[in-house]
């Protein structure tokens, strides 16, 4: 049986909570110390890697965010999405932030269960869950337990309210054998919905980005830090958009973020971005 036991990742929600917390766009509850530690000694990396390669895993993971909580945005004021789940939330804001900026929103907020329980206890000790604001346990490679998703979709969605699906920070760490059987079931659990979403940010494959040789360095650096496969998806756009549509899904999008430079509060590089966020229709 394959393992599905892929909580040695867990340790990056921490790194990521913090970036959002240090640039503002979290919330006290969620500055934890283990974050700290982790961002304060990412530091020389950072200062390195901007000076060298002209960019940082810092800027790309504030272009992800924002440009997410964009584009999220948009499909509820424009499609009337009111249920959310944020697969692999982590210690993601964007629950808490939503739920004050849209009150007919839904928000669950999903996780592998020991990272689950700590957010779950940061926001219950904050005040912040409530029966719009909940959470509930999964992980993406189960198919039969009561973690996976279609069991989870089943007793924690309602049915009738158009659903958007947000994952963040969570693809790459999966080869893409493994991490499209996860986007067949989603693009299948979402068409019970009367609308469909799924929104997530994706590191392609461009091997004719000019520090291609830096960013493969740092992928391995990576799988060996989160015990996983990290692994960067699809080498053009073109590939992105006709692999999610063998996947199920309807209508795909690409969102890059230099197209956002002059019209969100994105922080840019002087190299070409990394990062896409990729928005899907079933
Ligand atoms: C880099 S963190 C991202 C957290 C958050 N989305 C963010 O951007 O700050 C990766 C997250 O993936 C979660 N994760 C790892 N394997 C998972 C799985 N099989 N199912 C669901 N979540 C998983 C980890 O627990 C962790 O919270």
């Amino acid at each position: 049986m394959a393992n599905t036991d892929s909580s040695s990742i867990s340790f990056t929600a921490y790194y990521t909570g913090a970036t959002w917390y240090q640039h503002g766009l979290s919330l006290k509850a969620f500055d934890t110390t283990q974050g700290n530690i982790l961002y304060f000694l990412a530091k020389p990396f950072e200062k390195t890697s901007q000076l060298l390669a002209g960019m940082s895993v810092q800027t790309t993971l504030l272009q992800r965010h924002l440009i997410i909580d964009y584009v999220v945005k948009k499909a509820i004021k424009e499609q009337g999405i009111t249920q959310i789940v944020e697969i692999a939330c982590g210690l993601s804001p964007r629950g808490v932030r939503f739920c004050q900026e849209f009150p007919d929103i839904h928000y669950i907020e999903a996780d592998l269960p020991a990272m689950l329980a700590h957010k779950q206890q940061l926001l219950a000790e904050h005040g912040l869950l409530s029966e719009r604001h909940r959470v509930v346990a999964i992980n993406i490679l189960e198919q039969e337990t009561d973690d996976a998703l279609p069991v989870v979709f089943a007793k924690a969605l309602d049915p009738t309210r158009k659903t958007l699906v947000i994952t963040e920070g969570l693809i790459n760490y999966f080869d893409l054998a493994t991490i499209s059987i996860f986007w067949r079931n989603l693009a299948n659990a979402l068409k019970q919905f009367p609308q469909g979403a799924y929104v997530t940010d994706l590191y392609p494959n461009f091997a004719w980005h000019p520090v291609t040789k830096w960013i493969n360095t740092f992928v391995q650096g990576l799988s060996i830090a989160t015990k996983s496969h990290v692994s960067l998806h699809f080498n053009s756009h073109a590939a992105i958009e006709s692999g999610f549509t063998q996947l199920g899904f309807k209508q795909t999008l690409v969102h890059i973020p230099e197209a956002y430079y002059h019209s969100l509060a994105i922080p840019t590089q002087r190299s070409p971005s990394l990062v896409r966020v990729v928005e899907n229709w079933v």
